[in-house]
C-alpha cells in the first residue's frame, strides 16, 4: 500500500482483504499513516463505494483468488472515475495449474486467466489497456484507464 501514497502521491487510500486476519495485519503496519488510510475488510466482487469513487484502484495480486473473477473487473469499472487508472499485478493460469505450486498453494484451479485473456477482459469491462508485461507465463503486470464501453 505504500507505494499507492509514496510513488504515485495518493493523498488517501481505502485498503480492503477478504481475511480480517490480513486486514488486522496492514493496519498495524499502517498506523502511523493515521487518517490517510482507512484499512478495512472487504469483498472485490462488491466493493464497498458508490460508483465513479476512485481516480485509481490496485490490485495487488488479489483477482487470481476470486472464483468469478470477471465480475471483481467489473467492480473495479464501476468504482473508477472516468479516465481513471487501474494498475494490476496478477498471476497467471500456469503459475496456479504448476504442480509444484498447486500443491503448496491454495487457488481457484478453475477458469484462471493468462496474460492475454485477462487483458480481454479488462478491455470488454471499458478498461482500455495501456500496458500488459509478463514475467514468464506466471505473473502480469497490468496498466489500463477506464474509457466508456
Ligand atoms: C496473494 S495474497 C495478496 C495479499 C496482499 N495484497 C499483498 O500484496 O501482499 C491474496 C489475497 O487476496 C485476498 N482475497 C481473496 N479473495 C478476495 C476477495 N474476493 N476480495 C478481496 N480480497 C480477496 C486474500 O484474503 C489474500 O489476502
Amino acid at each position: 500500500m505504500e507505494i499507492i501514497q509514496d510513488v504515485f502521491g495518493a493523498s488517501r487510500v481505502d485498503a480492503f482483504d477478504l481475511d480480517p486476519d490480513m486486514v488486522a495485519r496492514a493496519r498495524k503496519r499502517l498506523a502511523g499513516r493515521g487518517n490517510r488510510v482507512r484499512v478495512f475488510t472487504g469483498d472485490a466482487e462488491r466493493i464497498d463505494a458508490p460508483d465513479e469513487t476512485y481516480d485509481a484502484v490496485f490490485d495487488f495480486g488479489i483477482i487470481h483468488h476470486i472464483p468469478n473473477w470477471p465480475a471483481a473487473v467489473e467492480e473495479i469499472h464501476r468504482v473508477l472515475k472516468p479516465g481513471g487508472h487501474f494498475y494490476a499485478d496478477e498471476v497467471l493460469r500456469a503459475f496456479i495449474l504448476n504442480p509444484v505450486w498447486k500443491t503448496l498453494l491454495d487457488h481457484p484451479l478453475e477458469n484462471r486467466f493468462d496474460l492475454y485473456e485477462f487483458r480481454a477482459a479488462l478491455e470488454k469491462t471499458g478498461l482500455h489497456v495501456l500496458s500488459a508485461e509478463s514475467l514468464g507465463t506466471w505473473f502480469g503486470f497490468y496498466f489500463a484507464t477506464k474509457t466508456s464501453r
